[in-house]
Parts: structure tokens; C-alpha cells; sequence
């Protein structure tokens, strides 16, 4: 199996079923990541890339404000250094380590998790799990790769016990964190991973369904919404829905 077909079936967009009495398709005419990018799914709402500037944004939850005086003039190191000393909320003192995020400083694309699991908060870095080897399939799906353009951080830096959903406390004490990294970053699109991710992006409450499939806007940077690759494990069923996020974020980066 080439690598090609791999990322397909993990994708579950391979094999192609064909109609009976109906020619198979040649070798060259199946499905490669590179054609199927060239699908564009969904209509964006608007081009934003580029656009606003703002430095805060009042949610209607109230979660997502940057605080100048918390995190707003940190150099990486700087950030870097509070992340590690935090202890602002009570998920630090269940963690081994806080997982500070990982990849290319400046990179175009930002993906967001929630936060870590048990894997992440034994070696320190995002997505390292099962769910983090899914990530990377799907990166590699769209010619991405760890490190290289591509950033991965979550919104909250420490494991909350059992894997729960972190809390709204827990968000907005962290949230700052996440949003100098955008800063310092400056990526051209977020892709945020699962329902915490969007809903504490956007500030306000929806279904995964009802937000996929459109662009946002989060504090000037353009923001897409797919399903959670843990999710995807346990549904798989959904990877179609995924592909066509990442086709739409592909085609988004490409205007
Ligand atoms: N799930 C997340 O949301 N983030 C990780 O880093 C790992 C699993």
C-alpha cells in the first residue's frame, strides 16, 4: 500500500466503489489527496484573510478577552516561561506538566485541540496519542506535516482529570495563553479541533455541525471548524465530513 492509499483509507475515501456493469476506474483516475483538494465542497462566506486587526474581542460568553496586562506583551520565552509557572487554575495541580504547543513559530495554519491527554501530558507535546496520529494523517492528507508551516497548540495547557471537558474557568484563565501565541504567530488560518475548541474560540455555544463548513473570524484571523480527531476515531464514519473541512481550508488558504 502506498502512502497515498494509506492517508485514503484512513480518510475512509478508499477504495472506490463502482457501479456494477460499470467500467473500474484505471489506476491514474483514482482518488490522490492532491485531486480530491481540488474539490471544493462548500462555498466560503467571505474571504477575510488578511482582515481585521483587533487586539480583543468581548464574547458572549465572556471568555474570550485578551487581558494586555496577563499575557499581552510576552515574548516566546517570556510565554513560554509563564505557561510552565502557571498555576492560575486547579487543572495544574492534577497534570504532570503543562503542554505549551509545538511547531513552526511562524506558521500559516494554527490547529487547535482542547487540551491534553494522558500521552500529551507525559511527553509534554500536542497530539501524541492515537488522536494526534489521526492529526497528522490528516495533515499529511493535505501535503501538511508537524513542524513545517503548521503549529499545534490547545486551548487549555494542562490535562484535565480523566480527559473531562475542561471548564469555563478553566478556559478563561488559559485562553489568554493561546491567544499570545496567535499573536506572535500571525497564522493565516485557525483550524479548531472539536466543539471546546470552536465554542471557546467563538464565545458562544453551537453544535460542531452547525459550525463546520463556514468561515469565522477569530480577532481578525480567519477560523474553521472541524471535528475533533478523538471523535473521529470513535466515528468514523464522520473522516468524509472532516475531509471536506480540510478541502475548504485548503482552497480558503489558496485565495
Ligand atoms: N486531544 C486534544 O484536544 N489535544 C491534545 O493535545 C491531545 C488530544
Amino acid at each position: 500500500m502506498d502512502r497515498n492509499e494509506a492517508v485514503l483509507r484512513e480518510l475512509n475515501l478508499y477504495p472506490q466503489w463502482v457501479r456494477r456493469n460499470q467500467p473500474a476506474p484505471v489506476a491514474k483516475e483514482q482518488p490522490t489527496p492532491e485531486k480530491l483538494l481540488a474539490v471544493r465542497p462548500e462555498p466560503v462566506e467571505a474571504s477575510r484573510l488578511g482582515g481585521g486587526k483587533a487586539d480583543t474581542q468581548q464574547s458572549a460568553m465572556g471568555i474570550a478577552t485578551l487581558n494586555p496586562s496577563y499575557t499581552g506583551s510576552l515574548n516566546w520565552n517570556e510565554l513560554k516561561q509563564q505557561v510552565r509557572d502557571c498555576t492560575a487554575c486547579k487543572l495544574r495541580a492534577g497534570c504532570t506538566q503543562t503542554v505549551f504547543g509545538t511547531g513552526d513559530e511562524q506558521a500559516e495554519w494554527l490547529f487547535v485541540g482542547e487540551g491534553p491527554g494522558a500521552d500529551e501530558d507525559a511527553q509534554g507535546e500536542p497530539f501524541v496519542g492515537q488522536a494526534g496520529k489521526l492529526l497528522d494523517n490528516m495533515l499529511q492528507a493535505i501535503k501538511l506535516r508537524r513542524g513545517k508551516n503548521v503549529y499545534i497548540a490547545n486551548i487549555v495547557k494542562c490535562r484535565p482529570p480523566g480527559n473531562r471537558t475542561p471548564e469555563a474557568d478553566e478556559i478563561a484563565t488559559c485562553l489568554p495563553y493561546l491567544q499570545r501565541q496567535i499573536k506572535l504567530i500571525k497564522p493565516k488560518l485557525i483550524v479548531a479541533l472539536g466543539k471546546t475548541a470552536a465554542t471557546a474560540l467563538l464565545g458562544r455555544d453551537a453544535t460542531l455541525g452547525s459550525l463546520r463548513g463556514t468561515l469565522h473570524d477569530y480577532l481578525g484571523t480567519p477560523l474553521l471548524i472541524t471535528y475533533h480527531p478523538a471523535y473521529l476515531l470513535r466515528s468514523p464514519m464522520e473522516k468524509a465530513k472532516a475531509w471536506q473541512d480540510l478541502c475548504l481550508a485548503v482552497s480558503t488558504m489558496d485565495r
